[in-house]
């Protein structure tokens, strides 16, 4: 089994790579930085909100180098921003294009290519990394939660078209302890008036650990279920069992 993932760094992204390191599948990570040197870890550094980059990169042979010979691949597209936490009309040009570049255009392009250079494989997975903030409108994350709603959409609308053997869903990952939950604590109320919420649930000890979260993940990822629902929430998974 390989895996490529973005995002490996840090936070979820860190958790997962040792998730599926741990269940041996070679992970391939796409990220700005590096994260430390493992076996079967494969890493590109390669900024995601740069569109032309990741085209440029996408047209090399690194993607189906990788992924050769492999029966069983998968791609979890995971790095993320909040983007402008404002109202529109203080979100700024470049911040918006930035946001929607990582958020969207890349995992949309990934998914293209990972499908396009697995022909052989007998099972394609891709899990886009969504937020209940896809869900639910909320005021400050108006660019946060478009977004995410992308991704939601376009595994619902992939799923239709999806090759047999490919199953594409879009997994709200319940909130997890990383910098980006300390990037919402850090938030002015007047950008985000919600953001005592999030302060309420890091007090009562409500935030799941990056490591819970991954395993969840994982878990769902590879099991006969996925694909399934194009769109689900780890949080009412895991509520139901
Ligand atoms: N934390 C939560 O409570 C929560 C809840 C719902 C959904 N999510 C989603 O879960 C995902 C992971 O969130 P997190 O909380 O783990 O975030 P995080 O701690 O901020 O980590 C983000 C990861 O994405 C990478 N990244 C950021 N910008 C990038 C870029 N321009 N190009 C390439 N890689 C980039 C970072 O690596 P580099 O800095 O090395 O590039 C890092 O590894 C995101 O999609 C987020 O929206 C999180």
């Amino acid at each position: 089994m390989k895996a490529l993932l973005t995002g490996h760094t840090h936070g979820l992204g860190a958790a997962l790579a040792d998730a599926l390191l741990a269940r041996e599948v070679r992970v391939l990570g796409l990220s700005r930085g590096r994260a430390p040197e493992r076996a079967a870890l494969q890493q590109v550094a390669l900024d995601l909100a740069d569109s032309a980059a990741l085209a440029t990169w996408l047209a090399g042979d690194t993607l189906s180098e990788f992924l050769a010979g492999a029966g069983q691949v998968m791609l979890i597209n995971n790095a993320g921003t909040l983007g402008p936490v404002k109202p529109p009309g203080r979100q700024s040009a470049p911040a918006l294009a930035q946001a929607v570049a990582l958020n969207v255009a890349a995992p949309l392009m990934l998914a293209d290519a990972l499908i396009a250079a697995s022909p052989a494989a007998h099972d394609r997975r891709i899990a886009h990394v969504s937020s209940g903030a896809a869900r639910t409108p909320y005021a400050g994350w108006s660019v946060y939660c478009a977004t995410k709603a992308a991704l939601d959409q376009h595994a619902r609308a992939a799923a239709l078209d999806a090759p047999a053997g490919c199953r594409i869903v879009s997994v709200a990952p319940g909130v997890i302890d990383t910098a980006m939950q300390a990037q919402i604590r850090a938030t002015p109320d007047s950008d985000f008036p919600n953001r005592a919420r999030f302060e309420t649930l890091q007090r009562d000890g409500s935030l799941w650990s990056p490591a819970d979260a991954a395993a969840r993940f994982v878990d769902h990822l590879l099991s006969p279920q996925f694909g399934d629902e194009a769109v689900v929430d780890l949080r009412m998974l895991y509520a139901a069992r």
